[in-house]
């Protein structure tokens, strides 16, 4: 049993079955024992691969992609250049690599990085050779216009979820089984009094169904959303997801690249669940923003010109290099790989053209 699993086995004695949010926001956040706290995630030797992990192509489009982006909004002197859970600074060092292009961009760019793991800060530190400005979340942010990047953050924020039995919508709580002494689900006993909280195509899920929301992931994009429609500035949120809300479990683990139980091994698996895109938007349009997409990952890299560049970097290439890239090639656009089962989702100020990667 890891250090974890006994601490939130104490804290379920103590007080009883706890939401399965406040379980998830353990597992991957608890300032010592958190999965994103102590453990090597990323790459081959780690528990995923994410896709500017797979190949600098992605790091760089998304940086060319902020370079148009800043120039749609107008060139600004100075402008924050934020990148949200940014795991070991990857992306953004072959972003800023790729807008070397445009000296005025990066003479602009303030580099800001909301990240809660001090050991991933280290990593990002190394990475990126020069200033920058960490937060634990996206409240402190200094006011003026922004352009905003998230890849695989928003489906590492904690969700809640709800089961649909007699026409009640009950939460999912995790307890203890005294018969094994293990860690399992339960259902709350009060049924949820406000089924508002979720989204109209969940609420008519079968007897049986569930319905998924992350608390955490509307208030980080509401917070988005309103500052860019009130100091301007845009932003790309690349995840793993479908592209309207739909009911459905997707709490999922991943450790050694293979799934596992949720509930063993708390703060040595990744723990995740899908983004629901459809409400992201809606909420960015309430709070003034525009939104393109959300497409498919895979059409979004073609259209920024990934195979140009692969074929770019293929021509002064060794052979294994260039199965490298075309093997990199085929997981971020495939359609059965994460070209089809991520998605972008674009938000912008309302005076914006369309964004980059968005057109036909
Ligand atoms: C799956 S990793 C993605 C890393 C990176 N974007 C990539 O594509 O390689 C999730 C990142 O979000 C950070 N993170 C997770 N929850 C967070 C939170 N609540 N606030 C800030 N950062 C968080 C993690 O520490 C990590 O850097």
């Amino acid at each position: 049993m890891t250090e974890l699993e006994e601490h939130i086995k104490r804290l379920i004695r103590a007080g009883g079955p706890i939401p399965l949010s406040v379980y998830m926001g353990l597992a991957l956040g608890h300032p010592e024992y958190g999965y994103y706290h102590h453990r090597e995630v990323f790459g081959t030797e780690g528990d995923f691969i994410t896709a500017p992990e797979i190949s600098q192509m992605f790091g760089e489009l998304i940086g060319l992609w902020c370079v148009q982006r800043w120039r749609d909004m107008g060139s600004p002197g100075e402008f924050i250049l934020c990148e949200l859970g940014p795991g070991r600074g990857t992306l953004m060092r072959d972003a800023l690599r790729a807008a070397r292009l445009a000296p005025d961009f990066l003479q602009a760019a303030q580099l800001h990085l909301v990240e809660t793991s001090r050991r991933l800060r280290a990593l990002q530190r190394e990475a990126l050779q020069r200033p920058v400005i960490w937060h634990d979340g996206v409240t402190q942010l200094p006011q003026i216009p922004a352009i905003f990047i998230a890849n695989e953050f928003f489906d590492a924020l904690p969700i809640r979820q709800f089961l649909r039995r007699d026409n009640q919508w009950r939460e999912k709580m995790v307890a203890i089984d005294p018969a094994s002494d293990d860690l399992c689900f339960c259902l709350s006993p009060a049924p949820l009094a406000d089924v508002s909280i979720l989204p109209a195509a969940m609420r008519r899920a079968p007897e049986g169904g569930i319905a998924e929301i992350s608390p955490g992931a509307q208030a980080v994009l509401q917070i988005l959303a309103g500052h860019i429609a009130g100091q301007g500035g845009a932003a790309l949120i690349i995840d793993y997801g479908p592209a309207a809300s739909s009911p459905g479990d997707s709490f999922q683990a991943l450790r050694g690249q293979r799934y596992s139980d949720p509930l063993r091994n708390a703060g040595h698996a990744d723990l995740t669940a899908h983004v629901d895109f459809q409400t992201l938007a809606l909420i960015a349009h309430a709070a003034g923003c525009k939104t393109d997409g959300p497409i498919p990952q895979g059409a979004f890299l073609s259209r920024l010109g990934l195979h140009l560049r692969a074929r770019k970097l293929s021509q002064s290439a060794t052979p294994e290099q260039r199965a490298a890239i075309s093997s990199a090639l085929h997981r971020l656009t495939g359609p059965q790989e994460m070209g089809g089962l991520f998605k972008a989702l674009a938000l912008g100020h309302p005076d914006l053209p369309l964004s980059p990667g968005f057109g036909e």
